[in-house]
């Protein structure tokens, strides 16, 4: 299979099982949008909800945020976004008038589409900029990363809670760009999801916690089901950094359409507070609470695509092999993120005792697990397919004998290997055998 047949059928599928949709499909779409349906969305809530534990959850020195989309115009002015920082060379066809990113025209001197003369490159901001109130007298844009409210919530988290550094805030929320050219699915889109973390050091130290969240998220892209083979480190040349970084790793993964940036790991120095400190004159120094000594942090980030996420989440489940002799399409995705966890039959639709005690156990086991699934539609083996092909890692099925021994049958979905389980200890199976 080629790379272009493995994004089509990803595509394909991510539409036909109801992953993931065309935004505004019905009215031919909107440019860089994607809707996610009920598994896409299962399985990006799992994704976040893995994230937290790991990231805030578990930890002493994390704190959660949930910050506005829209913020003061004057927010983008000291985080540089509205200036020379946050923008994409972009060159026209002076014939066709369409537009590309300079960088993805790799030195052309005539259009791709239709070999017009290209014009100069010039400067287009990403920022997607709205009025705010009814006279739309207040100019505002939609944040095109949520870092930025973090740091304008740095002095309410002191303040608040009084933490000691080192400490971090963490989020997860939509951010928008502008894109010039919006491109490989999911990849690259107008509107996205971002899991940050902003991390408060003292100057001295940013090295060892650089180093520290290099491993953390080296950890997390394991936990997830990302093969190492296919995770690259990147570290950036001065000249392709972000205005704001003095050191930057790019996580790149190979993507059928190429190695491209999953996430990245930043030290943005003091750059942000201090601008923030000097155009809102709000003292936003961290005080010593042995020493009374006051300064600004430094801070480490941590950035997380979440689209981009579950787009290599995808690319590294989706196989294709053959069991007892039959050729299938598989999701072989990491338990803790499956959008289904488990599914539970009964072997036959019409016999009602098989049915409710089907029934009984699939309460059961919702009630721990949540995201389990009913079937009885069709022949077992067909069951196993549909389950396989959204990747739920072990289906339970209810037959006779299980009325008269209370066992059922668990079901492998990588090995399809199948084995006898007694009731009350399915709950314990489930959890242990497959992680
Ligand atoms: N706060 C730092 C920041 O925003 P970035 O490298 O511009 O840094 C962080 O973006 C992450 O957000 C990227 O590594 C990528 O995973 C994701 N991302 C950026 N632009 C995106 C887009 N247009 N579509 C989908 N994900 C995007």
């Amino acid at each position: 299979m080629n790379e272009k047949e493995t994004m089509e059928k990803l595509v394909a599928l991510s539409k036909r099982r109801g992953f993931i949709f065309q935004g505004s499909e019905i009215y031919g779409g909107l440019a860089g949008t994607w809707d996610y349906g009920p598994y896409g969305v299962a399985l990006k809530n799992n994704v976040k909800n893995l994230w937290w534990k790991k990231f805030v959850d578990t930890r002493f020195d994390m704190f959660g945020v949930d910050a506005a989309i829209l913020m003061n115009e004057k927010v983008w002015e000291a985080s540089g976004h509205t200036g020379a920082g946050f923008t994409d060379p972009l060159i026209e066809c002076a014939n066709c008038k369409k537009r590309f990113r300079e960088d993805h025209l790799a030195g052309a001197k005539c259009c791709p589409e239709c070999g017009g003369v290209l014009g100069e490159a010039r400067d287009f901001n990403l920022m997607f900029q709205t009025q705010v109130g009814s006279q739309g007298d207040t100019k505002s844009y939609l944040r095109p990363e949520t870092a930025q409210g973090m740091f304008v919530n740095f002095k309410n988290i002191l303040d608040t809670l009084h933490p000691q550094l080192p400490f971090g805030l963490a989020q997860i929320g939509k951010a928008f760009r502008n894109e010039i050219a919006p491109r490989d699915f999911i990849f690259r889109t107008r509107e996205f999801e971002q899991m940050e973390i902003e991390y408060f050091v003292r100057e001295e130290d940013w090295e060892s916690a650089f180093t520290g969240w290099k491993a953390a998220m080296e950890e997390w892209m394991e936990e997830i089901g990302l093969p190492k083979e296919a995770l690259h480190e990147l570290e950036v040349p001065e000249e392709d950094r972000a205005h704001y970084s003095k050191r930057t790793i790019d996580f790149e993964f190979d993507f059928p359409f190429g190695r491209k940036e999953l996430y990245g790991l930043a030290y943005r120095t003091d750059f942000d507070l201090k601008n923030h400190m000097e155009h809102s004159g709000v003292d936003l120094r961290y005080s010593d609470p042995a020493t009374g000594e006051k300064f600004i942090p430094h801070v480490i980030e941590p950035t997380f695509g979440l689209d981009r996420t579950v787009l290599a989440v995808l690319v590294s489940a989706y196989t294709e092999d053959e069991l007892d002799g039959e050729q299938r399409t598989v999701l072989k995705l990491a338990p803790s993120i499956a959008p289904v966890r488990v599914a539970v039959f009964p072997l036959l639709k019409n016999k009602p005792e098989l049915v409710e005690k089907a029934k009984s156990v699939y309460s059961q086991l919702k009630a721990v697990f949540g995201n389990v699934s009913f079937d009885d539609n069709g022949n077992i083996g067909k069951r196993y397919r549909r389950q396989d092909e959204i990747g739920t890692p072990q289906c339970v099925t209810v037959d006779f004998e299980t009325l008269e021994d209370n066992a059922v049958t668990v079901r492998d979905r990588d090995t399809g290997t199948q084995e006898r389980v007694a009731l009350v200890e399915l709950q314990a199976y489930i959890t242990n055998t497959a992680k």
